[in-house]
């Protein structure tokens, strides 16, 4: 039996995973990508361009340990998704799973609007309230425990409305409660 951090971190790759699947975009960035979970998922043969952005280089480190060797052009920005460079029009599938809920939500829809082509799609994932959890799965490693204090949680609607208001409209979305009690909202948004 996996434990509830684990679990969480399958059911992030598997979003991912099926995001790839249905949008089968060129290019594709993963925000707060930590340590790489999920790009187990990408086929270097069918992506072109896979970038993954983080404010930890520690995470970075594991992240292209993990995945450098098979993907060869990853690309890993070590800054702030609010402040960093990357191109305007760029990309075709932005993917943010818990990552919003430590950031500026209405600053972060900006750059991810001016990130995508034309067409491109905005994959993002929210932590629900949860009265059985905390905000964060037990999990073996420190860094990730000293984020919760950090942590507030985003409302499914502002979400929505931030996007809205960039010209974006809700593809589809959904909620998923893990076995741990924890609750997901996942929202695809294309513009
Ligand atoms: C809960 S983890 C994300 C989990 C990850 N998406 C996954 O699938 O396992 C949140 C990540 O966001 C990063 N982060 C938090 N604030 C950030 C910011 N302003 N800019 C870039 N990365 C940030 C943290 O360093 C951390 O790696």
């Amino acid at each position: 039996m996996s434990s509830p951090h684990v679990r969480q971190l399958q059911y992030l790759s598997r979003v991912f995973g099926e995001l790839l699947g249905e949008f089968e975009p060129e290019s594709v960035a993963v925000l707060g990508v930590a340590g790489g979970n999920g790009l187990e998922r990408v086929d270097p043969h069918r992506v072109k361009r896979v970038v993954g952005v983080d404010i930890n280089p520690a995470y970075l480190d594991l992240a292209r340990s993990r995945h450098g060797e098979r993907l060869p052009g990853l690309e890993l920005v070590c800054g702030d998704i609010v402040s960093c460079g990357l191109s305007p029009s760029s990309l075709d599938l932005v993917y943010a799973a818990l990552v919003f809920e430590y950031l500026d939500p209405a600053a972060a829809v900006g750059r991810i609007a001016e990130w995508l082509a034309p067409g491109g799609v905005a994959a993002a994932l929210l932590q629900l309230p949860s009265a059985s959890c905390g905000k964060v799965s037990e999990t073996p490693f420190r860094s990730v425990r000293v984020l919760e204090p950090h942590i507030r949680l985003v409302d499914p609607a502002v979400l929505r409305a931030l996007f809205a208001g960039h010209g974006f409209g809700e593809v589809r979305s959904g909620t998923e409660t893990l076995e741990s009690g924890k609750r997901f909202f996942l929202g695809i948004y294309r513009r």
